[in-house]
């Protein structure tokens, strides 16, 4: 049954990734879903999908319940503020903007909405999503709206706003960090004798079969490892030949420079 319209403003990377995962987990029988951006023949594919589309921000809003701006961050404020006045009451805004703070957001929708700061990652597409949540000042009713909305795309974390520079570096940042391990793991693979499709296969299905001993139980990595690693074996070869050459290290210092970056240092 449908309960509302829901807008999606700024179809680029994000706000596409975010359309395609919506339409996969169904919300499209929920939400009348409006995707716009001023190139509006780019959302052609997701129009044949059954989300309206177009370049008109103010239809875009009007009636919505729930309005999602994914424009990129220095365009966050114009835009919001040129919206504020088409929108609903009681619409929530959600900015899927880094760096652009809550203040700043209720600034630019004069204090009137509730506001909320959302980092997903591309994977909402696939609603296989971590998304960093926070606001201030919501409601129950609202948390609960925007709680539901992300668990349909993955998994959700309400987090406090200073950590949201921290959840994105993780989340956002790191799927091109995960993608990387990827990427030279295939390499390996393949110089070991695997073809590319079957090292890709074998190297995505091992990382989400990794990744689902976390979150499907409550094992902790370690103790994982240590089920994989036979004294004098394979795998402790392997992952000491790594730690040599700087693995952990080599990501700890990654994950800190990106953060560094997100804190202007
Ligand atoms: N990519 C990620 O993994 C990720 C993760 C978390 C958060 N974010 C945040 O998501 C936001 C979007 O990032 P992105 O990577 O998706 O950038 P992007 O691909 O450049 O998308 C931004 C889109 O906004 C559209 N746009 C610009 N001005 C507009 C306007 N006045 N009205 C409607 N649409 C407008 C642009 O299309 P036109 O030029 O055709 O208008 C563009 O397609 C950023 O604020 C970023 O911080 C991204």
């Amino acid at each position: 049954m449908e309960s509302g319209k829901l807008a999606i403003i700024g179809g680029g990377k994000l706000g596409s990734a975010l359309a395609e995962g919506m339409i996969r987990a169904g919300l499209i029988a929920e939400y009348r879903i409006h995707i716009t951006r001023r190139n509006a023949e780019l959302l052609k594919p997701l129009a044949d999908k059954g989300l309206i589309t177009g370049s008109d921000n103010i239809a875009a809003v009007k009636d919505a319940s729930i309005v999602l701006l994914a424009v990129k961050p220095w365009q966050v404020e114009e835009v919001l503020g040129s919206l504020v006045d088409s929108l609903a009451p009681s619409a929530v805004i959600i900015s899927l903007a880094a760096g652009v703070s809550l203040k700043k957001l209720q600034e630019a929708s004069g204090d009137r909405f509730t506001v909320f700061r959302a980092i997903p990652n591309t994977a909402v597409a696939v609603c296989e999503s971590v998304t960093a949540v926070c606001s201030v000042n919501a409601s129950e009713g609202d948390i609960k709206l925007v709680g539901s909305l992300f668990s349909g795309l993955g998994i959700v974390e309400f987090i406090p706003e200073d950590k949201i520079n921290a959840a994105t570096v993780l989340a956002s940042c790191g799927t091109a960090f995960a993608l990387r391990y990827i990427r030279a793991a295939v390499e390996a693979g393949v110089e070991i004798g695997l073809s590319p499709e079957t090292a890709v296969n074998m190297v995505a299905q091992t990382v989400k079969g990794a990744a689902s001993l976390l979150l499907d139980g409550d094992a902790h990595p370690e103790a994982e490892i240590d089920k994989v690693t036979t004294p004098g074996g394979v795998t402790i070869a392997g992952l000491n030949a790594m730690e040599h050459a700087g693995f952990s290290s080599s990501i700890i210092l990654g994950i800190n420079a990106a953060f560094r970056k997100t804190e202007n240092k």
